[in-house]
């Protein structure tokens, strides 16, 4: 069942067809300006997408990388701190990390019933960033990296975000902020699912570390390890552990669980729910467990900001150790076979979405 504007029973807005939920929104808005902070990955896709949606965007950005991108994309580029005194809406495009430091030289020119926007719960939850009580603060979370962001919305699509709204005034500003722009990058299309600052940020910090970046790595190292040292050729222990994934993330996307399970061969199904079975073990659970935990009760938070504040030797030193493994030399190695591929160890992706 769906409401005049968008929204399900549940609380989730999904666009109507003839898109009336998100042009009402971004007409509630008009006149505003989106100061956008930072145009990275997120800063940059955000930014595409709010003004090819015809909204009023200012990009704040210190000189470097992403200041010339967004110059030669044709914004009004300013220094942060004289961008942020004319926003209506301040998104935070930068890192989590930096938002603190960003906050005490831009604080003093936000004007008081100015929204301030966050892709990411993390700085408000951990209060590395304190704005004033009465400052509305939005987030707009969107599910994917802004290369994908903005690929969908050219595509006339959009990716899911996860909303909320906290310490609104009685003009509702917030609320209007926080619909417009994620109607303006496209989440509309998709699915807007209501938030908190918190539980977005704990499912987010939990799932990287126990999946999507940290359970992989972990699970396609000791693969890779176990045939090494049993004598398999390293190329071909990492295309079985770790290529390979590529084809099976994109059935897990298109066709979920059980679809991927059905397209996978009949041995592949086999083995692979008995041996599922077999790595989801007590001891498995209780280390997810305790990740979780350490997530709720703000100790990861600390060692985070802690390791930056030093900085950040410790991912530097596991980037170094990885980057020096054997895992990462046939990774190397395979992926010259492999079209659409970085080639070298260690070379970045292109972030940059069109
Ligand atoms: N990437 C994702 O997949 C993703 C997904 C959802 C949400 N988010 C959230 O989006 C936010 C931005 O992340 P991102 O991945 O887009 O970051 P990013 O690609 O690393 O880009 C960061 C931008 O911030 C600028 N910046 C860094 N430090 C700064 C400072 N002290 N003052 C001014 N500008 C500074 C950088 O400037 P230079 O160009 O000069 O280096 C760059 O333009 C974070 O809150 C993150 O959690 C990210």
């Amino acid at each position: 069942m769906r409401a005049h504007d968008g929204s399900t029973s549940a609380g989730t807005v999904i666009e109507p067809p003839d898109g009336s939920a998100a042009r009402a929104a971004i007409e509630a808005y008009r006149g505003a300006t989106i100061v956008v902070l930072g145009f990275g990955s997120q800063g940059a896709a955000n930014a595409l997408n709010l003004r090819d949606s015809g909204m009023a965007v200012l990009i704040g950005a210190r000189p470097g990388r992403g200041d010339h991108a967004a110059r030669a994309r044709g914004f009004e580029v300013l220094d942060p701190v004289e961008a942020a005194a004319r926003g209506d809406l301040i998104v935070f495009a930068i890192p989590d990390e930096r938002h603190a430091e960003v906050w005490a030289d831009i604080h003093a020119v936000v004007r008081q019933d100015a929204v301030l926007g966050f892709l990411h719960g993390f700085s408000v939850c951990a209060g590395t960033l304190r704005p004033a009580p009465a400052q509305p603060l939005v987030l707009v979370a969107p599910k994917g990296p802004g290369a994908a962001l903005r690929a969908r919305y050219c595509e006339g699509g959009g990716l899911p975000a996860l909303w909320c709204v906290r310490q609104d005034d009685p003009q509702e500003r917030g609320r209007r902020a926080a619909r417009a722009w994620a109607a303006g990058i496209g989440a509309m299309r998709a699915a807007l699912i209501p938030s908190t600052f918190e539980a977005e940020t704990e499912t987010d910090l939990f799932g990287e570390q126990a999946v999507l970046v940290g359970g992989v790595l972990a699970l396609i190292r000791a693969a890779f390890d176990v045939l090494v040292d049993a004598g398999t050729d390293p190329a071909v222990a990492y295309i079985e552990c770790a290529q390979e994934l590529r084809q099976v993330a994109d059935l897990l996307y298109a066709r979920g669980p059980s679809g991927m399970m059905e397209a996978v061969s009949s041995t592949a199904a086999y083995g692979g729910f008995a041996a599922a079975d077999r790595i989801d073990t007590p001891a498995l659970r209780s280390t997810f467990r305790a990740l979780l935990e350490e997530i709720r009760d703000g100790r990861f938070t600390g060692r985070f900001l802690a390791d930056g504040a030093a900085g950040a030797p410790a991912p530097q030193a596991a980037r170094a150790a990885l980057r020096a493994s054997s895992l990462e030399s046939a990774s190397a190695l395979v992926r010259s076979w492999f079209p659409g591929t970085d080639r070298g160890p260690g070379a970045a992706a292109d972030i940059d979405p069109p």
